[in-house]
């Protein structure tokens, strides 16, 4: 061969393989400087959410924590705590709304719009429990509870988690909920949802839980809508929380409890999306990000959102559980208990540096 057919021979090869670079999963690399807000990216799906801080627990208020760039991804918040039982109700019988009237007003100069969580929960709540209560006196706290929350916010909440975790990991009942306990079974459900619906109307109301793809506690969820009869209480969707993992669940799985509820004429809200890099397991030492992890988490994210874009017909509002890493609840929990050996944990589409991760990008890629 020539020198000059060599050369030739050598171009061909190098653009050849070049081309055809692509990382061990087959994507294309996602070009980290083409930074669009995911907000605006899913701007005809659905809301993209964020649970936040709101100077609860000696927290910096999210606005003061994140630069307007990371904040214009979002345009539906929720509180991560400052709008619990906890942190609006004391046992003297006050009620404070400091956190919650934040959120309001940065949400109302911001053009974003608010989710409330949540009213009736069995955690977090310990101020609404302090009493002992007969049932008829728990229905009219509630009552009052629910009245003075939403009352307080009608017009300015467009969705409200009404109901959270009221069944519990096997199916059953969530049995030890002083709520369940104050009225000796779970009639409390539906009269929230009533009470709810009469204090705004034009809200949307939500029932929220965890594994909702797990098909025994779907089953038992499906049941409770029927047996309490919720839909005509005011039910008008489920929000499904998915704190998921790596692996766990399949695509195949979180399609169908998609496809479930919205056979009932339910929307759908994904309200605590994160992905938990331990996978659920608490024992597991620190993990380092490596690019590898990088790249699995962004492929993960590709493939949940794949599946919400196709069912956005049904979905209203996805709702990432945090916005950086470093703020992120797994750094502290695994399987929804806390554990005190804190850890660094990578769930989120944010750095510790605030800068959007490759998953960030692999999600907002379609
Ligand atoms: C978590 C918060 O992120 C933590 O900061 C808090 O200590 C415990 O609660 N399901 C829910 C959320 O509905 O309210 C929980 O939030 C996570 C699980």
């Amino acid at each position: 061969m020539s020198k000059k057919y060599f050369y030739i021979f050598v171009c061909i090869v190098f653009v050849l393989v070049s081309g055809c670079k692509s990382d061990a999963g087959g994507q294309p690399d996602f070009d980290m400087t083409d930074y669009r807000p995911m907000a605006q990216v899913y701007k005809d799906y659905f809301y993209i959410g964020a649970a936040v801080k709101l100077g609860e627990y000696d927290s910096t208020p999210f606005y003061d924590a994140y630069p307007a760039s990371v904040l214009e991804s979002f345009n539906s918040f929720s509180a991560e705590n400052g709008m619990k039982p906890d942190n609006v109700y004391s046992s003297d019988g006050s009620f404070d709304f400091t956190y919650g009237d934040r959120l309001v007003k940065y949400a109302s100069e911001h053009g974003a719009v608010v989710r409330g969580h949540t009213l009736v929960w069995h955690y977090q709540s310990d101020n609404v429990f302090k009493e002992k209560r007969s049932k008829e006196e728990a229905r009219e706290f509630l009552q009052k509870y629910i009245d003075t929350v939403v009352g307080h916010f009608r017009g300015k909440i467009y969705a409200w988690d009404v109901v959270n975790e009221a069944v519990g990991d096997g199916g059953q009942w969530r049995t030890d909920s002083p709520w369940y306990r104050y009225y000796g079974g779970p009639e409390y459900i539906r009269d929230a949802f009533v009470f709810a619906q009469k204090a705004d109307p034009d809200a949307l109301h939500f029932y929220n839980d965890y594994n909702m793809v797990n098909s025994t506690k779907r089953a038992r969820v499906i049941k409770m809508i029927k047996d309490l009869d919720l839909i005509s209480a005011g039910l008008d969707g489920i929000g499904i929380q998915a704190h998921w993992n790596l692996y766990w669940p399949s695509a195949a799985e979180i399609e169908k409890a998609i496809k479930a509820f919205a056979d009932m004429g339910l929307l759908i809200h994904i309200t605590e999306l994160d992905i938990d890099c331990y996978n659920g397991n608490p024992s597991m030492g620190e993990i380092k990000y490596t690019s590898s992890l990088e790249k699995q988490l962004a492929d993960r994210y590709a493939e949940i959102f794949s599946v919400f874009r196709k069912y956005s017909q049904y979905i209203d509002s996805v709702t990432f559980w945090g916005i950086g890493d470093e703020d992120s609840w797994l750094n502290y929990y695994s399987g929804g208990r806390f554990f005190d050996s804190p850890r660094n944990n990578y769930p989120l589409l944010f750095d510790r540096d605030n800068k959007p991760k490759k998953a960030f990008f692999a999600a907002s890629a379609f």
